[in-house]
């Protein structure tokens, strides 16, 4: 769930209620997404006090609906942009702990342009850039959260996973559960195939 473009931050958190409210029966569990480029200003509500603060109302939602309508509350997701620093990750940590929610997404798209081989117009290109060249980074960040929460909280690794090994890679990183949407575009599903008895072959 995230807010609508023209949303101002200040008033962000009506949107996720409104989102939330209306999918509550429908999912398994949320996502809050903060961390797109691609909306304008989006990623400031990572910061530790508006993310705090967003978080606990969606907490405190989600306790009211389950009360309602007695049913168990659904587990609350944070996703993250691969190009939080090391303090901002640490901020996040933090907040997981305060707010209790179940767990990290990490990765979202990156704004980062290193080691690109694309012609300039393409570098250049705006928005959130997914797969291969996102690969390294968002596994430093799920290695970083895990290591440093002491494995607190559960992390669905995604960003880059091309492969096989992609998928072992963001797994021994430390997250629990991993996701692809690129590489699903480029090797087709057969990917997760592959990737399926690669994990249980380890097992
Ligand atoms: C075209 C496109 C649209 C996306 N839309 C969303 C979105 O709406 N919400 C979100 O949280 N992430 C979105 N993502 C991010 C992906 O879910 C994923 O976190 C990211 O692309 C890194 O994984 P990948 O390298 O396997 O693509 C989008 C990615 C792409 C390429």
């Amino acid at each position: 769930i995230g807010k609508n473009k023209i949303t101002p931050n200040h008033l962000a958190t009506k949107d996720y209620l409104i989102c939330f409210d209306a999918l509550f029966d429908h999912v398994d569990y949320f996502v809050v997404n903060v961390s797109s480029p691609n909306t304008p200003g989006l990623r400031e509500l990572q910061d530790k006090e508006p993310l705090t603060a967003l978080l606990m109302a969606l907490k405190h939602e989600n306790h009211k609906y389950a009360q309602n309508k007695q049913v168990i509350e659904k587990p609350i997701l944070l996703k993250i942009a691969p190009d939080l620093t090391n303090d901002q990750l640490s901020d996040i940590i933090q907040i997981v702990e305060d707010t209790r929610i179940s767990g990290i997404i990490a990765t979202n798209t990156t704004i980062a342009r290193e080691n690109l081989k694309s012609d300039y117009d393409l570098v250049e290109e705006k928005g959130g850039l997914s797969g291969k060249p996102l690969s390294k980074r968002s596994t430093e960040v799920i290695r970083f959260l895990s290591e440093k929460s002491n494995k607190a909280f559960p992390i669905i690794g995604v960003g880059g996973i091309h492969s096989v090994e992609d998928a072992l890679e963001k797994l021994e990183a430390g997250a629990d559960l991993i996701q692809l949407w690129t590489g699903f575009v480029y090797e087709g599903p057969a990917l997760v195939n592959k990737i399926n008895k690669a994990i249980l072959a380890q097992t």
